[in-house]
């Protein structure tokens, strides 16, 4: 069956693309094709190099390009940490400075949330692993069933931002010790028995999704991802392209946000150091001058979108 995938803050994506035909763009998160699909329209004869991790979102993508009859994409299957490589492998000529605009929307499709079989969602008893990746090379269930508690603990912490951090991943330590964690059922049991009663009848968050969050990005090395990506996205980009990223958590916004200032500036030296040694130019500026989140009337058609987060800058 083919699924569709809402997208977030699609008008503002092509607006601050500024996509034009004879253009090439990449979408380094193809997911539900929503973004590839409208790009491609509007850049045709130019190319579209979708990308995405999820070899069912690929499948499901193939679907839907065929099915609309656009021509002008090329799809990959890979970890967009890879994207210089592929575009290499993509692009008839070198593929640097060769591309107007690159675009990431992080994190979950709806289809990867509501699959039943997949261990995203705290609402289905599903086996543990969360990886984007169905060869993910770490699996949540490792992580789960053989990581320190000290690991578990600054994972949950940092990456969840769980204030009951240690809690949930001593009592991960404490259950493994007799049984293998091995779902997403066990783990809610695990984590509700770790907190306190206020925590689990707290309004308008389910008591499991920041540790969810957590473990989701540590099987899925997220953060380092984007952090490679974008380094080298950068690279691909022509004079006056335009980098979009959406993310959806203060993590990867604090990412981007802190990427784009840093090339936004020349020498990033120590403020004591009397004379530039890092040979540090900048290389982007920003688009807008704060971050731009979705209207009102988006949200309410679509409450995935509440906590999108959008920030736009052109190279140098
Ligand atoms: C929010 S969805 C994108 C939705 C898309 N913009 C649309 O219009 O349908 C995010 C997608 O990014 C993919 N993804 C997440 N991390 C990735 C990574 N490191 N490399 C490649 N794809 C990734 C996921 O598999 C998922 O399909």
């Amino acid at each position: 069956m083919e699924y569709k995938h809402v997208p977030v803050m699609l008008a503002e994506v092509l607006e601050y693309l500024r996509a034009e035909p004879g253009q090439n763009i990449i979408d380094c998160t193809m997911g539900g094709a929503g973004y590839t699909m409208a790009i491609a329209e509007r850049i045709n004869p130019g190319k579209v190099l979708a990308i995405d991790l999820d070899q069912l979102a690929i499948e499901n993508a193939k679907k839907i390009l065929a099915k609309n009859k656009i021509k002008n994409v090329i799809i990959v299957n890979d970890n967009f940490r890879n994207i210089k490589k592929i575009a290499e492998e993509n692009m008839e000529s070198a593929a640097e400075n060769k591309f107007d605009g690159i675009v990431f929307d992080l994190g979950l499709s709806s289809a990867q949330l509501e699959d039943r079989t997949r261990g995203f969602s705290f609402k289905a008893d599903a086996p543990l692993n969360m990886s984007f990746n169905q060869a993910g090379e770490i699996s949540t269930e490792d992580i789960v069933n053989t990581w320190p508690e000290a690991e578990l603990t600054r994972i949950i912490r940092e990456y969840g931002e769980e204030r009951f951090a240690h809690k949930i991943a001593r009592k991960i330590i404490e259950t493994r010790k007799t049984e293998e964690i091995k779902t997403t059922g066990q783990l809610i049991a695990i984590i509700k028995r770790s907190l306190p009663g206020f925590y689990l009848r707290k309004k308008g968050i389910h008591f499991a999704t920041l540790t969810f969050q957590a473990l989701r990005i540590a099987t899925n090395e997220e953060l380092v991802s984007l952090e490679e990506a974008l380094a080298n996205a950068l690279k691909l980009l022509k004079k006056g392209g335009r980098i979009i990223v959406i993310s959806y958590h203060s993590l990867e916004d604090r990412i981007v946000k802190q990427f784009f200032k840093k090339e936004n500036i020349g020498c990033i030296c120590p403020p004591r150091q009397p004379v530039c040694q890092c040979e540090h130019e900048a290389s982007l500026k920003s688009v807008t001058r704060k971050v731009l989140i979705p209207t009102e009337t988006e949200v309410e058609e679509n409450p995935r979108a509440r906590s999108a987060k959008m920030r736009v800058a052109e190279k140098l």
